[in-house]
């Protein structure tokens, strides 16, 4: 399986998914990574020896054309999924129906609550007892898309919005490579814009790293 991740910033989910594919060894190659501007994740990928591609909106004149570009060096790099990772910006309908189902995104959120921006601060505003992750398709609506899955954690009386990132992306690190695994794996599968999960709570049973007993408590399977 191929894959291009698509970053902003740090990358610190990119990182941990080439770092797992690399531990378990999975049938998935990254065959790029690219990002909407210099960033530090692209350097570190750069470190680690991946391709990396830059396509800043300044460069293209405006956002169809920069978008056109980046689905050109994605169609080239011939790949069967696009995570989006931290990429801050929000894909055009024609990117978004050329790579129809094919485009996951990670979201830090229970959605459908906390679409969009500042999701730690809005959820501690709202008053809510749990906060989270979300795995979904990518459609032409902002974090809408169909959920592949989700994972919960009660939030705290003390917890703050960092308190609150932290655990957070704690929890994206263990349930983005899970959902990779289990694609590459065949255990999940997208048909259209469908998903189909073959044996959810035993294949989670059955990954590796400590990922099982993280998960198992938390995770939210799609109904
Ligand atoms: C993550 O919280 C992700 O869910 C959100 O942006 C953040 C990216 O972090 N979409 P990183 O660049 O992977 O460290």
């Amino acid at each position: 399986m191929r894959i291009a991740i698509l970053i902003s910033g740090r990358g610190s989910n990119m990182l941990r998914l080439a770092d797992f594919i690399a531990a378990q060894a999975l049938p998935v190659e990254i065959a790029l990574v690219a990002s909407n501007k210099p960033c530090d994740g692209i350097d570190k990928a750069d470190q680690r020896g991946l391709s990396t591609a830059v396509f800043e909106r300044k460069a293209y004149g405006d956002k169809a054309s920069q978008e056109q570009a980046l689905g050109d060096a994605i169609a080239a790099a011939n790949v069967d999924y696009i995570l989006l990772a931290g990429y801050m910006a929000i894909l055009g309908a024609d990117f978004v129906d050329r790579f129809a189902n094919k485009t996951i995104n990670i979201h830090p959120s229970l959605l459908p609550d906390f679409k969009g921006l500042d999701t730690h601060e809005r959820a501690l505003s709202a008053g809510v007892t749990h906060h989270g992750v979300s795995i979904h398709l990518v459609t032409a609506a902002l974090d809408d898309g169909p959920i592949l899955t989700q994972a919960a954690l009660p939030i705290a009386r003390d917890d703050t919005s960092d308190s609150l990132a932290g655990r957070v992306l704690t929890l994206e690190h263990a349930l983005y490579p899970f959902v990779l695994a289990a694609l590459s794996h065949g255990d999940l599968a997208i048909d259209g814009d469908t998903v189909h999960w073959r044996d959810g709570p035993e294949f989670l049973a059955q990954m590796p790293d400590g990922m099982a007993q993280k998960l198992l408590s938390t995770i939210i399977w799609p109904t």
